[in-house]
């Protein structure tokens, strides 16, 4: 089918960018004294791989829509599938060299959509190894990338029955009371420990591989929280929920919160489906 050509094609041309954006890293540490659409400031590694992953996915027929992080409108392709790339995500953690990643979100339909309207999600983490994590309908695949070829490493990849992580951004202070109460719950569970490092894609995959929950919640200073929709709580919870856990934004599913705009934020929770349950019980 052309769409499944047109996906695998995609996540190829990723998987290709990854060791140049990994090369490319040492020297762009720098702000590039740019602002991204949500305001945040932009490092020289931001543009770059964002520039890098447009061009790449531009060679590929099927693609209709290009939209990023670092860009205010989305980019014509021409016709096809509307693809959402957050370039680099972390990057604050890339002066102090810990781990960051690229999401890429694949949509049958016109952005901003709806996470129901994805064909495909990935993310690429640029660890001490480089791995991606695809979700094509309903089964997440791990590769490991070599010179810019996925090989697959585990197929059917799926939560561990027990959970054992937990990491919540935000400032502890703007957490919502209800928020700061299922935080109380989790933080006293003797099973589950503190992991948080800081950039989502690492931390989602500590709970894809550990199980557990992620999340950057709504916070008082932020009804919406801080992470995006389109290329970043859409992907992830696609994953997740092909990975067989659960994603919400407090009260249901994120692939089922209204798309508004491209940049619209959205509380992200992510991880076994009976914490997010919990999570929804406090919060809903
Ligand atoms: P990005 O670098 O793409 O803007 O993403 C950063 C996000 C996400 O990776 C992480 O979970 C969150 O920002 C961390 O936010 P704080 O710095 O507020 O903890
Ligand atoms: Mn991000
Ligand atoms: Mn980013």
């Amino acid at each position: 089918m052309a769409d499944e050509r047109t996906v695998e094609a995609i996540l190829d041309a990723v998987a290709a960018c990854a060791p140049e954006i990994r090369t490319a890293l040492p020297g762009r540490r720098v702000e590039s004294g740019e602002t991204n659409p949500s305001g945040e400031l932009r490092l020289a590694a931001d543009e770059y791989a964002d520039e890098l992953i447009q061009d790449r996915l531009a060679e590929i027929d099927g693609i209709g829509a290009y939209a990023s992080e670092e860009d205010e409108e989305i980019v014509d392709l021409g016709t096809g599938l509307s693809v959402a790339v957050d370039p680099l995500d972390g990057s604050s953690n890339l002066k102090p060299n810990n781990t960051m990643g690229t999401i890429v979100g694949i949509y049958d339909a016109a952005l901003p959509a709806s996470g129901r309207e994805l064909v495909g999600a990935a993310y690429v983490l640029y660890g001490p190894i480089t791995t991606m994590a695809a979700a094509v309908g309903a089964s997440v695949t791990e590769y490991v990338i070599r010179e810019g070829e996925r090989e697959a490493v585990e197929e059917g990849l799926t939560l561990p029955e027990e959970p054992s992580i937990y990491g919540f951004g935000g400032r502890v202070p703007d957490w919502t009371d209800a928020f700061t109460e299922y935080a109380r719950e989790i933080e006293s569970d003797e099973s589950l420990r503190l992991r948080y490092g800081g950039a989502m894609i690492g931390d989602v995959n500590q709970v894809l591989t550990y199980g557990g929950v992620f999340a950057y919640p709504a916070l008082e200073s932020a009804p919406n929280g801080k992470l995006r929709l389109q290329y970043e709580g859409n992907p992830i919870g696609y994953i997740v929920e092909a990975a067989g856990g659960a994603s919400s934004d407090g009260e249901r599913s994120l692939l089922d919160v209204e798309p508004t705009a491209l940049h619209q934020r959205v509380p992200v929770h992510v991880g076994s489906s009976d914490l997010i349950d919990r999570l929804e019980a406090r919060l809903g």
